[in-house]
């Protein structure tokens, strides 16, 4: 007790000197003050850190909405100042999501903060922050006096540069006094918000365990860097069998949560449909247990299934209320399943009838709970059941940067419909899986032998579907089986290897350039050909997993001037092609071709297409046609482009049939620049011609 008056006191005499530095207030004012107790309080928004603020003790005014896991908070109790204010208040249980007042002090920087789930919010664990505060009831206590403006640090301090998280850590604490105070009634956090973004300290992955949460390691997160923190301390109900009843369970990482002693996993036994039981608590939850239920902790997502997931649900008249309210009961076990976060899968939902809209987007709802109360609340469209044109939205709307699409995990939709489509989906589909979307169709209560007769696509489940292989397509007799789908689906969505339709003609191969470095090109022209290998370059999504790029230059000789491997962010692609230089020589194109086999081709993926675009300008030394049928044999499609002097019958045999998709002719090296969006229209095109099975 002693203890606290005597910080107290420092505090308010801390404050004074601020106060008085700043020059705000002249020293009456303060001594007026503290005779009149009643003073304005300033506000903040949820995402003002602690540490932003000088003073090192405030009554402040937190607004309404401050619950939410995007306002992070760092311990228990004691938290770091680098957890926002309203946050800490409310996991403390001083303030809850309807704002108000609270008291805020600061003390010393401690090591070991614990991240627990307490009043709806997770908060972090950290090894080590320089200071830290406590929060308690907003009642000004007597003979104290609190600001009624918040002293700021400046965002131009050092300490709010974008990394403030990894210098504050690495160098020894930051006296307070470097920072240069600015005094605001209102908050400017905009920087500072977009720096906690870029820069939040990693959370130690055991909140439990002090020795490993000591880590010193404040990296920046990188997004799939995630870890799952403090795992150890959610309850079971997160716990659920990735796999088919029988087949396959408790995969890693799941199998590092603790399952309760004795709980039994028999799928068998699960009553996934008893009307407010949650699918995964089934069979393996002790009944005591499920009261803990609602202190569900909101999870970062399963980073096994890094989905972004449109359902695309049947909202049409025919379904009646029963069925649809099943509809919903199967999205809200889905949404529990897949275990929703932002390292993981997101999921959003379309309803469609006549036309479709979404009900939120891949961003709206970022963790199971929340997607599932939202779920609850969605009610009918009515109408026909217009899948086609829900499939066109998902494909033009839905899937974008704005609506959440992360771009680096699969697109995928499930789309539920009742009986049959009643406009046709096969134009649709075809555009959305061109687009990389892995369109999965469940049909339920599909047409008998009588009905179908009134079915517009007959075959329109096999016209939709991302491939014809039975992965894509779930048929249910009755919606009164649907629950015993769940798991199914979740296995088959996260099976990312599997999602053949992410790959798109841009994402999905290696690309090798081979090119004529001839003395007859010179080294204007040659400038111009790497122009154009840059420019196509440009054109594919580039990265270790998605196209990869390499290129060889020949004269007589040959010469690899980067392999697959060599690079993997498009920059550094086009900087490599920018410093290959000009060799001058011969021309020994079938040489060549051999070379790329051998010292490109061979390194390419076997799940790679393997693309060669061959720029020449004249006829080869030597012969091209056995190297190239080598090439063809081995499944590397050619791509040869003939330029000035170059020889049309050769081009025609070193291009992969049909020779006229495969090769092109250009008058001069000026005119090169034409053909780069025909040459990638058509290894598009052919890309999506290929079977789909
Ligand atoms: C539907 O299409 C698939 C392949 O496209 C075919 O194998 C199947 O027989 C067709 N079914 C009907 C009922 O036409
Ligand atoms: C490459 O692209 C640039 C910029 O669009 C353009 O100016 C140039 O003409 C193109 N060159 C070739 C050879 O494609």
């Amino acid at each position: 007790m002693g203890i606290v008056v005597l910080t107290m006191k420092a505090s308010v005499i801390e404050m004074f000197l601020v106060l008085l530095a700043t020059g705000i207030h002249s020293n009456k004012d303060v001594t007026k003050k503290i005779k009149r107790p009643k003073f304005t309080v300033p506000q903040i928004n949820c995402d003002v850190k602690a540490g932003k603020i000088i003073n090192p003790e405030f009554v402040v005014k937190c607004p309404a909405g401050c619950q939410d896991p995007k306002y992070h908070v760092y311990g228990t109790d004691i938290y770091a100042s680098y957890s926002s204010v309203c946050g800490a208040a409310i996991h403390s249980g001083v303030l809850d999501n309807s704002g108000g007042k609270i008291l805020v002090r600061k003390v010393a920087g401690q090591s070991g903060y614990k991240g627990s789930y307490s009043n709806g919010v997770q908060s972090l664990s950290l090894p080590r922050w320089r200071e830290s505060f406590i929060v308690s009831e907003g009642k000004p206590q007597k003979g104290v006096t609190y600001p009624s403006a918040l002293t700021y640090s400046s965002s131009k301090s050092p300490a709010a540069k974008t990394d403030e998280a990894t210098k504050a850590y690495q160098k020894p604490p930051v006296p307070e006094t470097t920072a240069q105070p600015v005094t605001l009634t209102q908050v400017t956090g905009a920087t500072a918000t977009g720096a906690a973004h870029a820069s939040l300290p990693k959370p130690s992955p055991s909140a439990g365990s002090t020795s490993s949460s000591l880590r010193p390691q404040p990296v920046g997160l990188r997004s799939g860097e995630l870890d799952l923190w403090a795992t150890s301390t959610y309850t079971s109900g997160q716990n659920s069998p990735r796999a088919d009843p029988g087949i396959q369970s408790w995969d890693s990482p799941r199998a590092a949560f603790q399952k309760p002693a004795g709980a039994q996993v028999s799928p068998g036994e699960m009553d996934l449909w008893k009307p407010g039981s949650v699918l995964l608590d089934a069979g393996f939850v002790p009944k005591e247990e499920l009261s803990t239920q609602a202190l569900e902790p909101l999870s970062q997502g399963d980073p096994n299934c890094k989905i972004d997931l449109a359902f695309v649900i049947d909202g049409s008249s025919s379904i009646g209320k029963r069925r649809f309210r099943i509809q919903k009961q199967f999205l809200a076990d889905v949404a529990q399943a897949l275990d929703i976060g932002p390292a993981g899968p997101l999921m959003g939902i379309v309803q469609y009838g006549d036309n479709p809209s979404a009900q939120f987007n891949l961003r709206t709802h970022m963790n199971s709970r929340d997607l599932r109360t939202a779920i609850e609340k969605i009610t009918q469209r009515g109408g026909l059941s217009n899948a086609g044109r829900a499939i066109s939205f998902v494909t033009k709307n839905f899937f974008s940067k704005a609506n959440g699409n992360r771009g680096s995990a699969p697109n995928v939709a499930v789309v539920i419909v009742d009986g049959w489509p009643t406009d046709k989906v096969e134009e649709a589909s075809r555009f959305a899986r061109e687009s990389g979307i892995n369109i999965f169709f469940i049909t339920i209560e599909g047409a008998t032998e009588n009905e179908k007769q009134y079915v517009v696509e007959p075959n329109f489940s096999h016209k939709a579907v991302c491939r014809t292989n039975g992965f894509y397509s779930l048929n249910v007799q009755s919606w009164f089986s649907l629950h015993k789908t769940v798991q199914a689906l979740v296995k088959r969505v996260c099976d990312t290897d599997r999602l053949a339709c992410s790959k798109t003609c841009l994402n999905s191969a290696d690309i090798g350039f081979v090119i004529d470095g001839s003395s007859s090109v010179g080294t204007g022209n040659f400038r111009t050909v790497l122009q154009f290998v840059a420019n196509l370059s440009k054109e594919f999504e580039i990265s270790d997993i998605d196209t990869r790029i390499g290129a060889v230059q020949y004269t007589y000789e040959q010469r690899l001037e980067f392999g697959f491997d060599d690079y993997n962010t498009k920059s550094d692609i086009l900087n490599a092609i920018k410093r290959v230089g000009y060799w001058s020589g011969g021309t020994s194109t079938g040489a060549a071709i051999n070379y790329a086999l051998e010292q490109l081709f061979k390194k390419s993926k076997p799940n790679k297409r393997k693309l060669m675009i061959l720029i020449t300008d004249g006829r080869s030394y030597d012969d091209v046609r056995i190297p190239a049928m080598v090439a063809h044999h081995k499944g590397v499609i050619t791509y040869a482009i003939g330029v000035a002097w170059a020889a049309q019958d050769e081009l025609e045999v070193i291009a992969t049939h049909p020779a006229k998709d495969h090769s092109f002719f250009v008058d001069e090296f000026d005119n090169l620049y034409k053909f780069v969006p025909k040459v990638i229209q058509n290894i598009c095109t052919e890309f999506n011609s290929q079977p789909r099975n």
